[in-house]
């Protein structure tokens, strides 16, 4: 049912066409636009309701990732949008203020349609953030930026190569785009600037710095602030990770942000054999190797004063282990030659319900990587805490509350999480890796919430 007052947003799923190089359209899939779609803003505690039009050719979802809601609302592969049809969630805004992100989530499909374009930013808002004065202007002291590699052929179009190499390795471009924009510029009034990094590449981790290896504030990520900033010099994310940080402008020198590849500059699997030789090397899929990409160029106001950020940002619970009443555990495989993409020894089954959880108990999800490639691990419908990575404290960016995590060759992280409501013994929530392709080819699981 839906509450009195919900705001209601109505978006249209479209066919587009987009010049990611000059003078040659490729076609795409937007959101009432070519290529990608709107920022949504939301207010904790609002309701809202959408009129989701598919004007596609083919069916589609539409997922609101990092949100707690009705299993029904969540969009994932059993909420299809068939072609000419419209979908009407609506739910309540549970989460804290932060970065999430709308998405394709279709069954076996979720990495062509998110490459062509189905995939937009989410701002939610919130009092406890509003009374810290932190850069939230949109568009002008506080800007999403989307980063997406995609490949471009010889011809200037965009292609979706699905080899046998991207197939294991998912799908990697040697072009990247901001936001839709390759080389972006941003000119900033202000000095400082908040940058709300959301990794939306299919498969690609990116270590993001400044150049000249200045420092920048970390202070959120996936599921809201921090409980303190810290300065850092590079934050990495994985598919699906979003991380906010704050850079100072006001010595008015440009400044350019920067993205590398960890696991090119690791070699892709840590060196330790199985995908020797050639299939190691620069993929169908144009994969360059050691490359650093410019993301953005910042060029600063001629005066602009800086503002001191807070030091101290929210107050979290602290990461309490022993309030948990069952661990669960999942491993992360992916077969000879990434054909058996698994989670526990079995595929994606859209009839199998792989686990029922029951509503309000803490658990502990131990997510354990069999393979020798990295796994970003995200789960539907729940702001989780990191405990431990085989035993060691996690990083700054995973001491707030996350939806998507990395797992790394062999490592077994630990995971403390609560379903809070929203029960329904029949329609599952999903959990899975964010690399689309490794998702599409069944490294994904379903769970009820009971
Ligand atoms: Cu961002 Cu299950 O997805
Ligand atoms: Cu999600
Ligand atoms: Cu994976």
């Amino acid at each position: 049912e839906i509450e009195q007052g919900a705001r209601v947003f109505r978006l249209s799923l479209t066919p587009g066409q987009k010049e990611f190089v000059t003078g040659v359209a490729s076609p795409t899939i937007g959101i009432d636009a070519p290529y990608l779609g709107p920022t949504l803003e939301m207010r904790r505690g609002e309701w809202v309701q959408f009129h989701i039009d598919n004007k596609l050719a083919e069916g589609a979802t539409v997922h609101w990732h990092g949100f707690e809601l009705p299993a029904a609302a969540d969009g994932g592969p059993h909420q299809l949008i068939r072609p000419g049809e419209r979908w009407r969630p609506s739910f309540q805004v549970r989460q804290r203020a932060s970065l999430y992100w709308y998405h394709s989530h279709l069954e076996r499909g979720a990495g062509p349609q998110v490459y062509a374009g189905l995939a937009a930013p989410i701002y939610v808002r919130d009092d406890e953030e509003e009374r810290l004065d932190l850069p939230s202007d949109y568009g002008v002291d506080d800007i999403p930026l989307i980063v997406q590699d995609r490949v471009i052929d010889g011809s200037g179009r965009l292609v979706y190569p699905l080899s046998m190499h991207a197939r294991m390795m998912g799908v990697r471009g040697s072009r990247i785009f901001v936001n839709g924009t390759e080389n972006a510029v941003f000119d900033a009034q202000t000095g400082q600037l908040r940058l709300r990094i959301l990794n939306g590449s299919n498969a690609r981790l990116y270590d993001f710095s400044l150049e000249g290896d200045r420092s920048m504030q970390l202070i959120a990520s996936d599921g809201g602030l921090l409980d303190r900033s810290h300065i850092v010099r590079s934050v990495r994310l994985a598919p699906g990770e979003r991380a906010q940080v704050i850079i100072d402008l006001s010595e008015g020198r440009p400044l350019r942000l920067l993205a590398s590849s960890p696991e090119n500059a690791m070699g892709m699997m840590g060196g330790r054999g199985m995908m020797g030789g050639g299939m190691m090397g620069r993929g169908d899929s144009g994969d360059a190797s050691a490359d650093v990409f410019q993301i953005l160029d910042i060029r600063p106001a001629s005066s602009a004063q800086r503002i001191r950020v807070p030091t101290q940002l929210a107050s979290l619970a602290p990461t309490d282990p022993s309030s948990a009443v069952r661990t669960r555990r999942f491993v992360l495989d992916m077969g000879m030659m990434g054909g058996g993409m698994s989670i526990n020894g079995a595929a994606m089954d859209m009839n199998v319900i792989n686990e029922r959880v029951p509503v309000g108990q803490w658990e502990i999800w131990e997510i354990a990587n069999a393979s020798m490639m990295a796994h970003p691990f995200h789960i539907h419908n729940v702001q989780f805490r990191v405990i431990d990575r085989d035993g060691r404290a996690p990083p700054p960016l995973e001491t707030s509350l996350k939806d998507t995590v990395i797992v790394n060759p062999r490592e077994q992280v630990r995971l403390l999480l609560r379903f809070e409501e929203h029960t329904d013994p029949d329609l599952p929530y999903m959990y899975h890796c964010h690399i689309l392709e490794h998702e599409d080819a069944g490294m994904m699981g379903q769970f009820v919430v009971v």
